[in-house]
């Protein structure tokens, strides 16, 4: 195939040319060129889809696939207007942030509700707007949370980086509450899958659930550390204030209030051909990555957590 990937310079969209390349198909990278640069072997065209005449360099061109990871409904609109009748299939990139009910458990992606539409709206609804923008024909990917080797957020290798120092562990909630997630290897894997079939409809492209001590258990032991976890409800975390997404003072994993996000029931896309590697293998690529790299880690310092462990403690008698 040719392959068009709108982005494909940071994280996830480096992924999808890499694999695409992998398998011999063609690929071509269009950004601006400020985040990254392309993988070695993709041909880079530089665009930029804030600006009106900004997909000129496309001009012309045709591509049997096209992957788009946009979060502007008006730059997916201005690619479809420059490109849509000379692209055979189109893959968007969008996120399970498009659910309005974040707390349902085991819901699917053909039948779950979204949020209203918003042209200029936060991420969520942004995102809704640009999956109506691509119609029924396009392949529909609803990510989770993306992880793995390259992964600018810190969110998964701030755990990684933890675990590996062993010793007792601050975990937030439950250890039954779920968790989910996909390595952006094994998403990237799926969405070319996709594109060479021609794929179409809206799916969750995430990892099925585990629980959250089997995600702990199996990343301290894939790393070959030895982690006892202190459980922190929601409560203690809001009266200590740490966060509950990711960036500095936090701990990146969903609490119950979001729950619903990290327990889809993902059965249509494992049927449609996802397959995921095991946990143990992102655990321990990230690690090796994390050392060789230095890449980002967010999270609590081991200070922070320290202190927190004493108040945990102390609170409980
Ligand atoms: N990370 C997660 O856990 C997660 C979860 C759910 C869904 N997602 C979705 O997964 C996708 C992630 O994609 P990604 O990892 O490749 O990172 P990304 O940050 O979405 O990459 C954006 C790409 O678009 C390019 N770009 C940005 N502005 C542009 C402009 N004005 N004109 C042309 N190109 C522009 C960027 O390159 P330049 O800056 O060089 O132009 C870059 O290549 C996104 O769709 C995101 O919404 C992520």
């Amino acid at each position: 195939m040719r392959m068009l990937v709108l982005g494909g310079t940071r994280f996830l969209g480096r992924r999808i040319a890499e694999q695409a390349m992998g398998l011999g198909h063609a690929v071509t990278c269009a950004a601006r060129g400020l985040s990254g640069a392309a993988p070695p072997g993709a041909r880079f065209v530089t665009v930029d889809r804030d600006r009106a005449d900004g997909l000129d360099a496309l001009k012309g061109e045709w591509f049997d696939a096209a992957v788009d990871v946009a979060r502007h409904p008006a730059q997916v609109q201005g690619a479809l207007a420059a490109l849509e009748v000379r692209i055979g299939h189109w893959t968007f990139v969008s996120t399970i942030s498009v659910y309005a009910d974040t707390q349902t458990r085991g819901q699917r992606a053909g039948t779950a509700p979204l949020l209203a539409p918003a042209e200029n709206g936060p991420y969520g609804p942004a995102k809704v707007a640009c999956e109506r923008a691509f119609g029924d024909a396009a392949l529909i990917c609803r990510a989770g949370l993306i992880v793995g080797p390259g992964d600018p957020t810190g969110r998964f290798g701030s755990w990684i980086a933890r675990l590996a120092r062993g010793g007792e562990v601050l975990a937030p909630a439950a250890p039954e509450d779920p968790v989910q997630l996909i390595d952006a290897r094994d998403l990237a894997a799926w969405i070319v899958h996709g594109a060479e079939r021609g794929l179409a409809g809206p799916f969750d492209a995430v990892a099925p659930a585990c629980t959250r001590r089997a995600f702990l258990d199996r990343c301290a032991d894939a790393l070959g550390a030895a982690c006892t976890y202190a459980w922190a409800d929601p409560a203690f975390l809001d009266r200590h204030g740490v966060g509950r997404d990711s960036g500095r003072f936090s701990l990146p994993l969903p609490l119950p209030d979001t729950i619903g996000d990290a327990s889809r029931d993902v059965s249509a896309t494992v049927a449609a051909g996802l397959t995921v590697r095991p946990l143990e293998e992102t655990a321990r690529d990230t690690l090796h990555w994390l050392e060789t790299t230095g890449g980002p880690v967010t999270g609590l310092t081991a200070d922070e957590e320290a202190t927190l462990l004493a108040a945990w403690h102390a609170e409980r008698g």
